[in-house]
């Protein structure tokens, strides 16, 4: 990672281990679960980026996706989403990584998600191209993104 891009992934670190993420989050805990039951993810690899606690992978892995991952560039918030997971018997890959340089292969996944998580990467073309880049030939990237007011 180029000098200026981690300065980027550790302020992005920073902001998202301030503060009480668990209560603040449970604002838009709702719109996650709703996109995951809004598509139809039964059998399908499933990546989340920028997934927080896991709302959304929680719900993919819920609703029988064939496999889950998630990603997320704040390990205190992995670590959240990680005990949920065992609390809840889930199983989900949790990785540490930036929308902008995702650490997969080449068409992964069915299903590129992120709801309130790619929205936050410092360069939104570079994160773009990720995301189509993991996702294989033919399947779906859906995110989510709140407007500027
Ligand atoms: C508003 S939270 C959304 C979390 C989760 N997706 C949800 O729906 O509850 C924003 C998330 O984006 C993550 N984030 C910040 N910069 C990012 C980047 N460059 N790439 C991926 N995720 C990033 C933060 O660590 C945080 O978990």
């Amino acid at each position: 990672m180029a000098g200026v891009e981690h300065e980027r992934a550790s302020r992005a670190r920073e902001v998202w281990s301030l503060g009480d993420y668990e209560r603040v989050g449970a604002r838009w805990a709702q719109a996650p679960r709703d996109v995951v039951a809004s598509l139809d993810v039964a059998g399908q690899a499933v990546l989340d980026v920028g997934c927080g606690t896991g709302e959304a992978a929680l719900a993919a892995a819920r609703a029988g996706a064939a496999g889950v991952t998630a990603c997320d560039p704040t390990p205190e918030l992995l670590a959240v989403a990680r005990d949920r997971a065992s609390a809840g018997g889930l199983s989900v890959a949790w990785d540490e990584g930036e929308a902008q340089e995702l650490p997969y292969p080449d068409a992964s996944f069915d299903l590129v998600l992120s709801t309130f998580g790619v929205m936050f990467a410092p360069d939104a073309h570079a994160a773009a191209a990720e995301l189509v880049r993991v996702c294989r030939p033919g399947g779906r990237i859906v995110t989510t993104a709140w407007t500027p007011d």
